[in-house]
């Protein structure tokens, strides 16, 4: 039999952990950033690249993928992972929060949501068990739950209703799941900006025993203070031997704060659509390749980078590929940015294990305030 999926925290510096998740398909080390694959490609890269950068998993949308090009036309043509050459494992977002992002004319009830496609209007129906149903198809190792992330500021009254309305999906959910030794479902904590609906939510998911959970619902429009006090609140209420995945976060400085809480696992589009937006993550803080400054500048982004799109390619040429509106652009762009995010992590996992988090995490924010070089 295939081995099981498994946790196991190797090293703890204050409430940062560093860890590793086992399944079938690889090693996860976290904590971990999960480049966003959304449509089955990672935008601009090749999958190998992805890899060369050192990212562990991706990440998929359930949502995009069911209207185009169809999960049972995936599961036909042999699951994702082959479909997009990607062996190694895929983390799928259950849908619900693109619906309510991306879809027309959506309709929430009990049972699940309606919604017609963003593509061609067509209508859908998504319910807990669709949705877990897709991600099998798409044959995901890590499947997340159904939920209803509520967008801040909202009204007390409408975030408790979505929250309790995700926990009674989220035992549909695992049901609909059941017993599979080599994969995960992950339950998502919501409850808004609300202390004690974040305790309840993260209680009553706790005692589901579920494989790992999912802090969602952040970065949603509340400030950073507002985002870390719910991880302040919300991670001492999940089991310590369980990954922890913020979703949809966020900045490299948003990660060593969230690391700092006790989160294992990250995804966001940042560094892809930055990339794809002539923006450059660096030691010295974001670059701006649009900016005129940079039509003479031979030096690289990063001559001690290992990414060849950081060591290897001057400012100049970069800045004239963003101008002339080329491919070249956001797929070196993203290439760098990717590496630098993966770059980030690795050097978090590294001071963990040494107990250095705290001092190694002030010396990379201070880089980014040094600015430009
Ligand atoms: N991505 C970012 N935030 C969320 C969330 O709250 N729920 C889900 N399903 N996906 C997310």
């Amino acid at each position: 039999m295939a081995k099981p999926f498994s946790f196991e925290v190797l090293a703890i510096d204050g409430k940062a952990r560093r860890g590793v998740i086992d399944m079938p398909r690889g090693e996860i080390r976290t904590p971990a950033f999960m480049p966003v694959g959304t449509g089955g490609t990672v935008k601009t890269m090749y999958m190998d690249q992805v890899r060369g950068v050192g990212a562990d998993i991706i990440l998929g949308n359930t949502y995009h993928l069911m209207l185009r090009p169809g999960a049972e036309r995936v599961a036909r043509l042999g699951g994702l992972h082959e479909f997009a050459r990607w062996p190694h494992p895929i983390l799928t977002d259950s849908g619900g929060f693109q619906v309510m992002s991306l879809s027309k004319l959506r309709k929430l009830t009990e049972k699940g949501v309606t919604f017609r496609s963003h593509i061609d209007g067509a209508p859908y129906e998504m319910s807990p068990e669709r949705s877990i149903e897709i991600q099998g198809l798409l044959d995901s190792d890590i499947q997340m739950q159904l939920d209803e992330c509520t967008a801040l500021p909202a009204e007390l009254k409408e975030i408790e209703r979505a929250m309790e309305l995700s926990l009674r999906w989220a035992e549909r959910c695992k049901t609909a799941f059941g017993d599979q030794p080599g994969k995960a479902m992950f339950g998502i904590v919501q409850g808004g900006d609300n202390a004690a609906l974040r305790v309840r939510s993260a209680q009553a998911l706790s005692e589901m025993g579920l494989k790992g959970y999912a802090v969602g619902g952040l970065a949603v429009g509340e400030p950073q203070a507002v985002m870390l006090e719910m991880l302040d609140i919300t991670c001492p209420e999940l089991p310590a031997d369980k990954p922890r995945y913020l979703m949809g976060v966020g900045t490299p400085d948003d990660i060593l704060k969230s690391v700092a809480r006790g989160i294992d696992m990250f995804d966001c589009v940042m560094p892809t659509r930055a990339g794809r937006h002539g923006l450059a993550y660096t030691r010295r803080g974001k670059v701006n390749l649009r900016n005129a400054r940079h039509a003479d500048d031979p030096r690289p982004l990063d001559e001690e980078s290992d990414c060849p799109a950081a060591r290897d390619y001057s400012r100049a040429y970069l800045h004239h590929l963003v101008r002339s509106q080329e491919a070249l652009a956001a797929m070196l762009l993203t290439w760098n940015n990717l590496s630098y995010y993966q770059k980030l992590m690795q050097d978090i996992r590294a001071a963990i294990e040494t107990q250095t988090f705290e001092a190694r995490g002030a010396e990379i924010t201070e880089g980014w305030a040094r600015g430009d070089i």
